[in-house]
């Protein structure tokens, strides 16, 4: 399949490889319109599909991750165009059916939309010059992709007001320190360190690494008590697996683990 507004790659042994997704609108410092979000979608459930793909990387470029939603495609939008045809939100959410792991690598802008597709990446690794914002509110409307909902969970009711209602940008280290990212690396490491971790998770059993994700996701969805019988039931489920005797065998053996995804 072919792409005009991102770029599609893989990284890795054959065996396990890891699929990189980049956005490419250098021009409009990636801003998201629904033909690049309809591309996403595609090449992400493209990668899910595809056996030799354990890990999925989700980039921009140096200057932005992503700007936020297509400001001029969507100035002239009635109320009526944005509700009945649910323009501009209708294929944002796809990539939440990925069931493989989804990092997002971010450098430069990720403001509004752009932070939004961030935050719907299983985790975020920031290279130092990385800026993230929900500046919406300049625009005379709230972010639109869950923005007032993944980031409050990320960082706290205090900052996410204070992002959304100031609409001021925080930098990678304020990210990090308030758990909006995970790890925050020099510019130019920021493939080496996302790739580094695509790879090590591609080297795990696969219904392991889905189980992990799983869990951690229900957390969000679910009250303590619920979430934990939830692991419960997949941490038991995993005992039924050839991979959970493969570790833990690989381990008392002191061998390297080979796992089968099985
Ligand atoms: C369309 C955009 C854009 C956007 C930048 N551009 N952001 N085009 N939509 N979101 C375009 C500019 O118009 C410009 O095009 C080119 O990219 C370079 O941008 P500059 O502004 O010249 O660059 P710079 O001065 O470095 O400033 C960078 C910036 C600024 C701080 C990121 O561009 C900016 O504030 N952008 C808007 C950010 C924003 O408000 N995002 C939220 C959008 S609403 P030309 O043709 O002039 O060179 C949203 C809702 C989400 O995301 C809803 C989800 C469903």
């Amino acid at each position: 399949m072919t792409y005009e507004l991102i770029v599609t790659s893989t990284e890795g042994p054959d065996s396990r490889q890891v699929g990189i997704v980049t956005l490419n609108r250098p021009k409009q410092l990636n801003a998201l319109n629904n033909e690049l979000m309809d591309e996403l979608g595609s090449a992400l459930k493209a990668f899910d599909a595809d056996d030799s793909i354990g890990c999925i990387i989700l980039t921009g470029s140096e200057k932005a991750f992503a700007a936020g939603a297509d400001i001029g495609a969507m100035a002239n939008y009635s109320f009526a165009d944005v509700y009945n045809n649910d323009y501009i939100t209708r294929n944002w959410e796809q990539i939440r059916s990925i069931r493989k792991p989804v990092i997002a690598a971010v450098s430069g802008f990720a403001l509004g939309g752009g932070c939004e597709l961030a935050m719907m990446c299983d985790f975020i690794i920031a290279a130092d010059n990385a800026r993230f914002g929900q500046p919406e509110i300049k625009l005379g409307i709230i972010p639109g992709a869950g923005g007032t909902q993944r980031l409050p969970r990320a960082v706290g009711k205090a900052k996410a007001m204070d992002l959304a209602l100031t609409g001021r940008m925080m930098d990678a280290v304020e990210a990090e320190r308030a758990g909006l990212v995970s790890r925050v690396v020099p510019l130019d490491k920021l493939m080496d360190e996302a790739l580094g971790a695509a790879l090590m998770i591609c080297s795990y059993g696969q219904p392991s690494v889905f189980a992990a994700k799983e869990a951690v996701n229900r957390a969000f969805e679910s009250s303590l008590s619920d979430g934990v019988m939830f692991e419960r039931r997949l941490f038991h489920a995993l005992f039924a697996t050839e991979d959970q005797k493969e570790g833990m065998d690989a381990f008392v053996n002191k061998r390297k683990p080979e796992f089968k995804n099985r």
